[in-house]
């Protein structure tokens, strides 16, 4: 079998964690590859919502299995207080999730490093959820990082120390920030309370699945415009948020890659520092904002909102080889009579519709509008329901794309998602 993979493709926060919940039933294993807490992925079924951070968003559904992979940070305290709220309510999460052994710990202090680097940043603070992602992944490529296995040698203790020490050196270069003295001690106990959970050796584990002709689905934190090496850097995240990065995330090789869903919102949105040639500062962008719920998963902080651009799409669903796209949100634009979408820039050398490298240069959306829709979707079970402008709206996007959107989300619940065809090979 081959493993799919399921990724945001504008600022993250497109919807995964509903659409990954939605897939589950179809799948063996649902398996996280890389970010880490900085993640907030909603699910929301029998009127309840739920946030996760760190553990896979299939974890509600008995009958598939969930994996930490190698390619994610993992900060203890925030995974047991996930666990702990889970089991509150009768999951039992013991029996579905796993944790590779390769994958690295944020430390207290990599928390604080965040908070120490961001404040000298100042006003070019790139925005971080300050929950020490950037500190851990420097920590990984510079070959110091503190893994899951390495919580079970006998000297983890001292690991610890040492790679605390060299923090307190790095910490001593910048102003000082007030610490919380509880914090490692509940740290180092809810370090020894990940020893208790499955720790597997995920790479042999997931490609054994594949090799049984079990079905696994790969899935994205952040979102392809905060990738590393291909969003709008340096106001990105740590890691490789694209289809590679599922690669590298789980030790599955790229030609074991199937099928790549590539979701995006029906407007866009961004949390954080950065630019964004599409934002609405006006009241528009405000409504947008309050009929979304545009506030993060993670750190509350409002979410700035715009017009879908079109480029970015394109270059998203590029670089990460998407084979079908998933359209979240289209509800919110209810109620708003005309559309803007942004098809291309006009740069100071010329129009173009490729994202170009710095989107903080002097670049103007060019847009094309198109008439809206008033009726509430909400409800709207079959796509032959759908306002005429809405399918037009989906058709223009497709063309432009040039592949094909087979998901269609109208609201946040479970139910509200409609299967434009058989989205499974
Ligand atoms: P993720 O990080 O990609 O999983 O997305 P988030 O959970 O951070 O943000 C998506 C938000 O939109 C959540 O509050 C979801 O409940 C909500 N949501 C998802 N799909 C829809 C939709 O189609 N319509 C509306 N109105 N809300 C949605
Ligand atoms: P999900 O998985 C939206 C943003 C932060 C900041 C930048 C770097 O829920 O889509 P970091 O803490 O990673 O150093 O922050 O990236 N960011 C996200 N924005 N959704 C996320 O995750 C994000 N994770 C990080 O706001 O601008
Ligand atoms: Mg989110």
């Amino acid at each position: 079998m081959k493993m799919d993979v399921l990724l945001g493709m504008q600022w993250g926060d497109e919807g995964k964690g509903k659409i990954v919940d939605v897939l589950t039933p179809e799948y063996d294993l649902i398996a996280r590859f890389q970010g880490g807490p900085n993640a907030g992925h909603t699910l929301e079924f029998d009127g309840i919502k739920h946030v996760l951070h760190t553990i896979p968003s299939g974890i509600f559904r008995e009958g598939t299995h969930n994996l930490i992979g190698n390619g994610v940070v993992i900060d203890p305290v925030i995974l047991k207080k996930e666990v702990e709220a889970l089991e509150a309510l009768g999951v039992d999460v013991n029996s579905r999730l796993s944790i590779s052994k390769k994958a690295h710990l944020i430390l207290p202090t990599h928390k604080l490093l965040d908070q120490a680097s961001e404040l000298a940043k100042g006003k070019k603070k790139i925005g971080s959820t300050l929950k020490g992602i950037g500190p851990t992944y420097m920590d990984k490529t510079g070959r110091n990082g503190f893994r899951v296995g390495d919580a079970l040698l006998s000297d983890a203790r001292l690991r610890y120390e040492s790679l605390v020490n060299k923090h307190r050196h790095l910490l001593s270069l910048y102003d000082p920030i007030e610490e919380d003295t509880q914090l490692e001690e509940e740290w180092l106990e809810a370090m020894h309370w990940l020893t208790t959970m499955d720790i597997v050796d995920s790479e042999p584990y997931v490609n054994d699945l594949l090799r049984n002709g079990k079905k696994v689905l790969a899935e994205g934190a952040q979102g392809a415009l905060l990738d590393i090496d291909f969003g709008t850097y340096p106001f990105v995240t740590s890691s490789n948020t694209t289809s590679a990065g599922a690669c590298t995330g789980l030790g599955v090789a790229p030609n074991r890659i199937g099928n790549v869903y590539g979701i995006f919102k029906a407007y866009c949105t961004r949390v954080g520092s950065g630019p964004f040639p599409t934002e609405l500062t006006d009241a528009l962008g405000e409504e947008i904002q309050n009929k979304g719920h545009e506030f993060g998963s993670t750190t509350g902080r409002a979410r700035r909102c715009g017009w879908l651009d079109l480029p970015a799409l394109k270059y998203s669903c590029m670089v990460n080889g998407v084979t079908h796209l998933n359209m979240m949100k289209a509800d919110v634009l209810s109620g708003i009579d005309e559309l803007k979408i942004c098809v291309a820039y006009q740069t100071p050398n010329g129009r173009t519709e490729h994202l170009p490298f710095s989107l903080e240069d002097e670049i103007e959306p060019i847009y094309e509008t198109l008439p809206g829709w008033s009726e509430d979707i909400t409800g709207v079970l079959d796509k032959d329901d759908f306002p005429e402008n809405l399918a037009a709206y989906i058709r223009f996007i497709e063309k432009h794309i040039g592949v094909p959107i087979n998901i269609i989300s109208v609201g946040p619940d479970r139910e509200q998602t409609i299967l434009l065809d058989k989205v499974l090979a």
